[in-house]
Order: C-alpha cells, then structure tokens, then sequence
C-alpha cells in the first residue's frame, strides 16, 4: 500500500478537492483507492456522494478499534471512504492524544490497509500543522503540497522547504501540486514559473482553474464525469502517473492481469 498525504501551511487552496480527484483518477488507472478525512470539517465524503448531514464517521470510535478497515464506507464510486463523522469536542480531543501519543497503534489501525501494491490510502489533511500530520508523517508517506500559483504560496514556500511545516524527515518524500492555475492572468502565468524553476521534479504538476470542479462538487459526481474534456482532467492524470512513478513497488492491475 502506498499512504499519501495531501497538505498545506494553507488553507482553501484545493486539498480536500485533490484529494478527491486524485482518487477518482487513481481509481481509474486501476488501484484500489480509499480516502481518510483527517479534517474536522468533515467535507471529504461530500466529494463520494455522502451527505452532509450524515453523522457516520471513524474518529468517534477511532481510539476503541484496533483496525480502522472495519470503519470504511464503500461509496457508488467503489472508492472507500472514512469519513471524519460529527464528533464532539471531547471525541476530537481523545482522537488527537491518540493520534500524538501512539504512533504504533496508529500504524496498527492502518496495517488493515497494507494489502496489497495496489492500494492507495489517500489522506486529506487539515490546512496548517496538525497533530494528524505530524502523526501520519512518522509512517513514511508520500506528501503532496497544495499550493496556489500566486504571491501567498510563494511567501510560505520557505517555510516548507526549510522543514518549518512537515517534520524534517520527509524531505525526501516531499512534492507540490500548483491548484487553480490561471493562465489568463499574468501573475498566476509569472508565479507558476517561478515554481517550476524552483520545486523542480518535486512539482508533480498543476491543474487549472475551472468552474467545472465546483460544478462537479455541487452536482456530487466527480470532474472526471462531469468535464471529461476538460483540461483539470489532463492535469489530474499527469499528476497520478507522476505519482505512479514514486510508488516502487505499486503494480498496476491491469498490468498484472495481461501477464497473468
Ligand atoms: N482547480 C480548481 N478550479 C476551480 N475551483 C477549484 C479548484 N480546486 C478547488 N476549487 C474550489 O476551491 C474551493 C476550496 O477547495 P477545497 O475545499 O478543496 O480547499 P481546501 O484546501 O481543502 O480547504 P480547507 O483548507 O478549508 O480544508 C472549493 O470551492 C473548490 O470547489
Ligand atoms: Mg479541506
């Protein structure tokens, strides 16, 4: 299984809809793809057809189950989700000593989810740092940077780099994703350069701006369905097999099925 995690010193710059996408795309290239919403807003199960009314959710009994698999919800889309749940204070509390105190019995709770190669645990995150980040970061995953192609991220870039925002030892499993790019502007044009220069082969790609991904939210289908000649899509798909590339072992199934 390959754990990816997709944050940001930044909030509404796009993470939880990434996370969305990516899984929708990854999906599509054959992996099985589940989600995890590590953000108390709970929005990530909109994106899967879940309502926002609906209370379910892992964090509630988090701390009390051994393997968080036996949470997962198996949305129409046949991606699985853990949605974060409407909790409580208290339950928000517990579930963040659990996450800061016990990095093994979190690393149990998501063992459940390392079948096989094929296996994608997507993670949205909270924007800023967060003690689920920091938790999660221990496991080794593969993080990817929400940022937004303009004066702001570029300001936070350093703090990145310089291991403000991540525990220092992910430098290795660092990359970016630019969101809401906009080639019509100057601006978002002359900072997308600049990252490009900067982030190097870090930069897994950028996916435009188009109204087309909120329309796809609101219609609760995704943007792969809803625009499928869109231009996010392209981006979207350069982005997955940039991510296929960094995970070593992950073998795709229709790969394995034409040998088999
Ligand atoms: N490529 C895009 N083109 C147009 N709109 C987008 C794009 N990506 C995201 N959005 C819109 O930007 C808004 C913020 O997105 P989202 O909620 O995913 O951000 P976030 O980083 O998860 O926010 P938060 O920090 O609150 O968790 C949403 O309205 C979403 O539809
Ligand atoms: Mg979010």
């Amino acid at each position: 299984m390959t754990l990816i995690c997709v944050a940001s010193p930044k909030g509404g710059v796009g993470k939880t809809t990434l996370t969305a996408n990516l899984a929708y795309t990854l999906q599509r290239q054959g992996y099985n793809v589940t989600v995890i919403d590590l953000d108390s807003q709970d929005a990530l199960k909109l994106h899967f057809g879940i309502a926002f009314s609906d209370p379910q959710g892992y964090v509630s009994e988090a701390t009390s189950k051994f393997y968080w698999h036996e949470m997962v919800r198996t949305t129409s889309s046949g991606i699985d989700v853990l949605a974060y749940g409407h909790t409580t204070r208290e339950e928000r509390q517990r579930f963040e000593n659990f996450l800061a105190n016990d990095p093994k019995a979190l690393y149990q709770a998501l063992r459940s989810f390392y079948g096989s190669s094929d296996d994608i645990l997507l993670a949205d995150l909270p924007p800023g740092h967060s003690v689920a980040l920091d938790a999660l970061c221990k496991l080794k995953p593969l993080c990817v940077t929400a940022l937004l192609s303009d004066s702001a991220s570029l300001a936070v870039l350093p703090s990145i780099e310089e291991g403000d925002f991540y525990p220092e030892d992910v430098s290795r499993h660092l990359y970016y994703v630019v969101n809401q790019l906009d080639l019509r502007s100057e601006l978002s044009r002359d900072v997308y350069s600049l990252l490009k220069e900067r982030l190097g082969a870090s930069l897994l790609g950028s996916v435009h701006r188009d109204p087309a991904v909120s329309e796809a939210h609101a219609l609760q289908i995704s943007v792969l369905q809803h625009a499928y000649t869109s231009a996010v899509v392209n981006d979207l798909e350069m982005i997955a097999h940039n991510l296929m590339r960094l995970m070593p072992d992950a073998v795709l199934v229709q790969i394995r099925q034409a040998g088999e």
